[in-house]
């Protein structure tokens, strides 16, 4: 396996991680990227296989569990109750939970919900050049996750902090301040849900922690899924939005449908590194793994491959081929890809029916987050709507 390095901080590669990731798939179905000091799947091949094998999984083996640290013990305990988190009989019992909630009736049922949403934050847009991202791509999954679990649509500022702070643990270099923010995070997260929790329990609701409480989770579970939700609902979707906003202006395809929506995720997805633990000694793409070790899927990469896909580097919702990777695979494939699916298309239907002059008022910039790979803002203006165009 050949080695690559690419700090992931680097402005260029934040910018552009596709040409990197171009280089990397020449190297190899698999490459040690020495900044994370890991092997990475590159391929869509490779990360599809590596996401459905069961030697492997999100869990850490055992005996590498790192000894407790009291600094991070709050978010530590959130995750150790994650359905992400876990593998096996577990895994599948907390995903079972959700998904008996999650059914595509009540789904469906928030559409009528999210389409006023996105015209009610239209109507509000300020005049002038405006940051999309803030108006409105943002907004949109919030209050929607917000509602579909039944807490109060005035919390989304909270939660949006909060789900803010906790995700900064997910990237490479942590510091203690992060640490203590992210800490801060857990324990206000956590007591907002407990007081929710109790008064559902006591007046259920037609909502999805409703649903949660009468399934079979501890207390400790049920707060775990509910963080997960709303911090898996709505951060990739604000991203995917936003992206995918930025595309279809820089390329004149301003499209809704369910093809350029899949399109838009292929092209430019908002998570690119997911990794998996090694459970059984195994070879993958002619590397031997042992136990312990880990696997890193660059999603971003695989949805690239131009083994797979004609020209993959243009945005082409017409395209054909196999299905991205965006939203993972195997028994971890993302809970919430159709509700993220039909929001991302509402979102971008009402956008362009209500606003079809849209245009980028700046080079959108990403942001220096290698967790989430999305936009720092997306200024745009109006032609339509008059004011200072
Ligand atoms: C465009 C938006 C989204 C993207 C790109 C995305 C992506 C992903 C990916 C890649 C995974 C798999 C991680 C892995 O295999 O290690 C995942 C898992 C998950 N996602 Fe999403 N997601 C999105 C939206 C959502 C929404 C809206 C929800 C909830 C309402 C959600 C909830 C979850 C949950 C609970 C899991 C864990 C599933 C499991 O462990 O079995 N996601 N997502």
């Amino acid at each position: 396996m050949q080695t690559f390095v690419q700090s992931p901080t680097d402005p260029a590669f934040v910018q552009n991680p596709y040409a990197t990731y171009a280089r990397m798939r020449a190297m190899g179905p698999l490459v040690r990227w020495t900044d994370y000091d890991m092997a990475c799947a590159t391929d869509h091949a490779t990360v599809s296989a590596v996401l459905r094998d069961r030697r492997m999984g999100r869990q850490v083996p055992g005996e590498l569990a790192p000894a407790a640290d009291p600094a991070r013990a709050g978010f530590d305990a959130v995750e150790a109750h994650s359905m992400l988190e876990r593998d096996g009989a577990d895994h599948a019992r907390l995903r079972g939970a959700v998904l008996r909630s999650f059914t595509s009736r009540s789904i469906a049922g928030l559409a009528p919900g999210i389409r006023a949403l996105c015209h009610d934050l239209i109507d509000r847009f300020p005049a002038g050049d405006v940051d999309l991202l803030a108006v409105y791509a943002r907004p949109v999954p919030v209050i929607t996750i917000a509602r579909l679990l039944g807490v109060p649509e005035a919390a989304a500022a909270d939660l949006l902090r909060w789900s803010n702070a906790m995700v900064t643990m997910y990237q490479a270099r942590l510091t203690a301040d992060i640490m203590a923010g992210a800490e801060a995070a857990t324990a206000d997260f956590t007591a907002f849900l407990r007081d929710h929790l109790a008064t559902k329990r006591r007046k259920p609701r037609d909502d999805l922690m409703s649903t949660l409480i009468a399934a079979e989770m501890s207390e400790a579970e049920l707060i775990s899924t509910c963080i997960l939700l709303l911090n898996a609902g709505h951060e990739a979707t604000v991203h995917t939005l936003g992206n995918g906003v930025a595309t279809m202006l820089a390329t004149g395809l301003q499209r809704s449908d369910a093809a350029a929506v899949e399109e838009v995720m292929r092209f430019d997805p908002p998570l690119h590194m997911f990794t998996r633990w090694v459970h059984q000694d195994c070879t993958v793409a002619g590397a031997e793994f042992r136990r312990g070790d880990r696997i890193a899927c660059l999603l971003g990469s695989a949805n690239r491959d131009a083994a797979v896909w004609d020209r993959p580097e243009v945005f082409d919702p017409d395209r054909a081929g196999p299905a991205h990777v965006a939203f993972g695979g195997g028994v971890h494939f993302c809970v919430g890809a159709p509700l993220a699916r039909m929001e991302l298309q509402i979102a971008l239907e009402v956008l362009w029916e209500r606003c079809p002059a849209l245009a980028l008022a700046e080079r959108p910039v990403y942001a220096d987050v290698y967790h989430f790979h999305g936009l720092e803002r997306l200024m745009v203006r109006d032609a339509s709507r008059g004011g200072v165009f």
